[in-house]
């Protein structure tokens, strides 16, 4: 099952509450909230206040991307505040098998991160740990940036790596995907696709119909 997790980080903040209800209601399974510190990326978003004060927008799946350092530090504050998926990036865990542990004992579901230059062998040890990798597409901190097409070669390579091990885990690029790329990014193997400004750029509900449309014929 292909999922669209709607990027907030390109929605209007005078209205996010009705930006989660819109994403929500025209089918989007996961929320994706990009939380950034100012030190693992240049930019700092925002923080389990503002979380929290969404999560009775809608009941569909908190995806919360850290773009921290040392993220283990606000795992538990973050499900407190109503993430049902942490996501962290191998390169700012230091002791990324406590972390994902960490993660998974307060009840969510871990994710891990890798920027584009991280080669995906960094996850061998723990792939049979993690239920979502996130293989970043675009160097992270900002939204709507360029897609870097190299990374779909990461796609397809741990996607075979998974087959081989019988794991079915969640593969989620983020990145500069829209509907006119989105395509190869099934394709090589993602099931999960994060889409900022190419939700909210315009039309958000018609987006979403667009992506979820995609998808469908993909599956065909
Ligand atoms: C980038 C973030 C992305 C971003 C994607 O650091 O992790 O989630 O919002 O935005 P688009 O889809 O516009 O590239
Ligand atoms: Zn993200």
């Amino acid at each position: 099952m292909y999922i669209l997790a709607p990027s907030l980080l390109a929605a209007d903040f005078k209205k996010l509450g009705q930006e989660v209800e819109t994403v929500a209601r025209e089918g989007a399974e996961y929320i994706h909230i990009d939380v950034m510190d100012g030190m693992f990326v240049p930019s700092i978003s925002f923080g389990m206040p503002v979380i929290k004060s969404i999560r009775s927008c809608t009941d569909k799946v908190f995806d919360v991307h850290m773009m921290v350092e040392e993220p283990g530090r606000y795992a538990e504050d973050m499900k407190a505040a109503g993430a049902d998926l942490l996501c962290v990036h191998q390169e700012a865990c230091r002791h990324l098998d406590r972390t994902i542990n960490q993660i998974k004992g307060l009840g969510m579901k871990a994710g891990v991160a890798l920027n584009p230059a991280t080669p995906i062998e960094t996850l061998d040890c723990v792939l049979d740990q993690v239920d979502m990798i996130l293989i970043m597409s675009v160097n992270p901190g900002f939204g709507g940036q360029k897609f870097i097409s190299y990374t779909l070669d990461k796609v397809r390579r741990l996607r075979a790596k998974l087959d081989e091990r019988g794991l079915h885990t969640d593969i989620q690029v983020d990145g500069g995907v829209g509907l006119g790329n989105v395509r190869q990014v099934l394709e090589a193997g993602a099931n999960i696709i994060v889409a900022g400004s190419a939700v909210f750029g315009g039309d958000a509900a018609a987006n979403v119909r667009a992506f979820i449309k995609t998808f469908e014929e993909f599956q065909k």
